[in-house]
């Protein structure tokens, strides 16, 4: 059987949870492979909003067995926190999560170490979560970091401690001392250490891989998105994992020729949060009402989201190095009034065109897009059942953005909720 990846093409914030949600019921296992808490993502279904950020979308669903694998970056007490509000509300989490032992830890130093770096960084701070990322992701490179099997480890004490001498000195050569009630955050943190035990630590390679050869289905979730890539994302103002198609092999432990259908999801526009280009940001009136009626803020630190038209130019690289089948453009309902609408069709470096995404799309690089304009739709989509029911100005800018793209785009969402989720014909 064949690992199906679902995984976003903007910078983050596309609707990944949603999705994952509501394709769930299709598949037997759902498995997160990159990033860690830095992640908020939103499902909303019978009234109610969850946000979701160690735990895979597909928690909510019955069956299912859920797996954070191994390159997910976890920090004990945000899961337990999360873990322990899901349970509150009555989702038996325990019979279906389970968790890599490969995974790493971040460690209460570690997001010490996120905010010394960014305050040294000063104004070309990255604009980081703060979850203590970037850190723990270069003590995994760097070969220091503590890994969830370690807990099981009779020497774990020392392990944890001389990662944690190691931080409090690179801490001090930037200025920082531990702050006082740091021995209380650490107690809590060995706390949720214990907690983590509560559930089934696994070697999910192996686990994944039976799974497949029994014929069972996975779906892989993305965190953040192809334009926040460790490799290929507006680097350095990025996140500090492969987001790409490639991070769900070394994140699971699937091989390259295991990956089936894979998801490109994208919003009918681009949202980005915290510093770094973004080539088609609006500062005008538009983008705050894209922002107003959007509602985008930050799922995890509540920052306003900078809005701006489509950028297809950066959603052809990510396909690309995605290897897309399917498109899911989220969030067209919040275009649902304009009058007009753009997409960036090329780029101009230096004043010459290209349709292929650049070097470097920094200020310095004189980047400017090159925008084709619609009418826009002037329908509320949102209670719409069926594609037959669109406006033939929105079926439009749909077959615009696939032959711009060369990819079908399989499922339209015209709302937050489960149910607002349509399903185009052409869907395999
Ligand atoms: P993720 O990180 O990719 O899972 O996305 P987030 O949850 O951070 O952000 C997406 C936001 O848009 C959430 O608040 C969702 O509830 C919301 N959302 C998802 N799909 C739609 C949609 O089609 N229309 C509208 N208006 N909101 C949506
Ligand atoms: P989901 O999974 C949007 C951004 C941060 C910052 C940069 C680096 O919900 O789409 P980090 O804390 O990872 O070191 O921050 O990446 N970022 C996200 N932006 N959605 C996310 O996740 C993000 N995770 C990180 O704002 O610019
Ligand atoms: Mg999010």
């Amino acid at each position: 059987m064949k690992v199906d990846v679902l995984l976003g093409l903007q910078w983050g914030d596309e609707g990944k949870g949603k999705v994952v949600d509501v394709l769930t019921p299709r598949y037997d296992v759902v498995a997160r492979f990159q990033g860690g808490p830095n992640a908020g993502h939103t499902l909303e279904f019978d009234g109610k909003k969850y946000v979701l950020r160690s735990i895979p979308s597909g928690i909510f669903q019955s069956g299912q067995i859920n797996i954070i694998g191994n390159g997910v970056v976890l920090d004990p007490i945000l899961f337990r926190e999360e873990a322990e509000a899901l349970e509150a509300s009555g989702v038996d989490i325990h019979k279906v999560l389970k968790i890599s032992r490969k995974a790493h830890l971040i460690l209460p130093t570690h997001r010490l170490l996120d905010a010394a770096n960014e305050r040294a960084k000063g104004g070309a701070k990255i604009g980081t979560t703060g979850k203590g990322i970037g850190p723990t992701y270069t003590d995994k490179v760097s070969r220091n970091g503590v890994r969830v099997g370690d807990t099981e480890l009779s020497d774990f004490a020392s392990r944890y401690g001389k990662a944690k001498e190691a931080h409090v000195a690179r801490l001090r050569t930037l200025g920082m001392e531990l702050p006082d009630d740091f021995a209380a955050t650490e107690s809590k943190w060995l706390d949720a250490v214990k907690y983590l035990h509560t559930y089934e630590l696994i070697d999910s390679e192996h686990y994944i891989n039976h799974l497949l050869a029994e014929g069972k289905t996975v779906l892989c979730e993305g965190a953040q998105g192809t334009m926040l890539d460790v490799d290929f994302g507006s680097y350095p103002f990025v996140t500090s994992s492969n987001t790409i198609c490639a991070g769900a092999c070394s994140g699971l432990g699937v091989a390259p020729n295991k990956i089936g259908e894979v998801y490109g999801i994208f919003k009918a526009y681009c949202t980005r949060v915290g510093s770094g280009p973004f080539p088609t940001e609006l500062f005008d009136e538009t983008g705050k009402r894209i922002r107003d009626l959007g509602h985008e803020y930050g799922a995890v630190t509540g920052r306003e989201r900078r809005c701006g038209w489509i950028d297809l130019v950066a959603l052809r690289y990510a396909i690309m190095l995605n290897g897309v089948t399917q498109l899911i453009m989220m969030k067209s309902d919040v275009l649902d009034g304009f009058d007009t609408i753009k997409a960036a069709v090329a780029y101009k470096v230096n004043g010459v065109e290209t349709r292929d995404f650049p070097y470097s799309i920094e200020e310095a690089a004189h980047v400017e897009p090159v925008y084709a304009e619609m009418p826009g739709w002037r329908t509320d989509m949102t209670a719409m059942r069926g594609e037959d029911e669109f406006p033939c100005e929105f079926t439009d800018y749909i077959a615009f953005i696939e032959r711009e793209l060369g990819v079908p785009v399989t499922i339209v969402s015209i709302g937050p909720d489960r149910c607002q989720t349509i399903l185009r014909h052409n869907h395999k």
